[in-house]
């Protein structure tokens, strides 16, 4: 598998061809979204609630998401992988916005980092890429900011605030991002995004027209059970695999039907007599 390059990004948008992702945040997983052929893999700062159990994402600190950036790495090192930069990471200045985008490409190879926000982080954004990375916006539902939103709740459902969306969309275009991701958001406004805008306008929870979808790993899998967001589909219940895979091993343990002989190490020949001589 050869990883993509933003060449190919804008191609699949010229084409009509999705680009399919999925966040992970740890080895196997993204070993596993590799083989399953995901175009991108996003570490997202999600990680707060996926792993650490936070209400929310924003305790999540820098090391914490080069941390997780290194092993999704290790476990996917042919997948575009975007960092996800946490809460505090770029808001207090573009020179802070700067050096944390780098330590994700020093300290874990990333391809990309993705930030928060519109017009207000348009400066952050035109100075990493001048930095030279690649930048992806993000805006509609913005988790670090859901104080500001009134909680996790779609976005631009009102004309007015749809308009501001999309000029944020253009703003950030025009900063020198190669990607826009826009979270629950009315499929009608996505579209709109996708047609005026020639970077990738990629969905979650923003409908169908968009140049691609990306998930939540722990969602698409059913691991994640604090609660569902509407725009989610699950595609299986390890969680509840998981306990049921978990009880086994207990009843097995206690009932001693658990280790059998093909599961122990044999002495050998002829030590045996020895140890008991
Ligand atoms: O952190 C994350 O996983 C994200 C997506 C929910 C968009 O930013
Ligand atoms: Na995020």
């Amino acid at each position: 598998k050869q990883k993509l390059t933003r060449i190919q990004l804008d191609k699949m948008k010229a084409d009509g061809q999705s680009a399919v992702w999925i966040t992970a945040y740890d080895y196997w997983t993204a070993s596993f979204a590799e083989e399953a052929g995901m175009d991108m893999i996003l570490v997202g700062d999600s990680l707060g609630m996926c792993i650490y159990g936070y209400s929310g994402t924003v305790p999540v600190t820098m090391d914490q998401c080069i941390y997780h950036c290194e092993g999704v790495r290790r476990g996917a090192p042919n997948t575009f992988i975007i960092g996800d930069m946490p809460f505090l990471s770029y808001q207090v200045s573009v020179e802070e916005a700067v050096r944390n985008a780098g330590r994700f490409h020093k300290e874990a190879a990333v391809d990309a980092i993705k930030l928060e926000g519109g017009k207000r982080v348009c400066p952050q954004i035109r100075a990493i890429a001048d930095g030279g990375m690649l930048v992806m916006g993000h805006i509609g539902l913005t988790p670090q900011s859901s104080g500001q939103q009134g909680g996790f709740k779609a976005q631009g459902r009102h004309a007015a605030a749809a308009k501001e969306l999309i000029e944020d969309a253009l703003a950030i275009e025009e900063a020198g991002a190669f990607a826009l991701l826009v979270e629950a958001v009315p499929p009608e406004v996505c579209k709109i995004m996708r047609d005026r805008l020639t970077i990738p306008v990629y969905s979650i929870g923003a409908g169908v027209d968009a140049d691609g979808q990306l998930m939540i790993c722990s969602d698409v899998l059913g691991i994640f059970q604090a609660f569902t967001p509407k725009f989610v589909k699950k595609y299986e219940n390890l969680g509840g695999k998981t306990v049921e895979a978990f009880k086994q091993y207990v009843a097995d343990a206690r009932s001693k039907a658990f280790p059998a002989d093909e599961h122990t190490y044999k002495m050998v020949d002829g030590e045996l007599a020895k140890l008991h001589e």
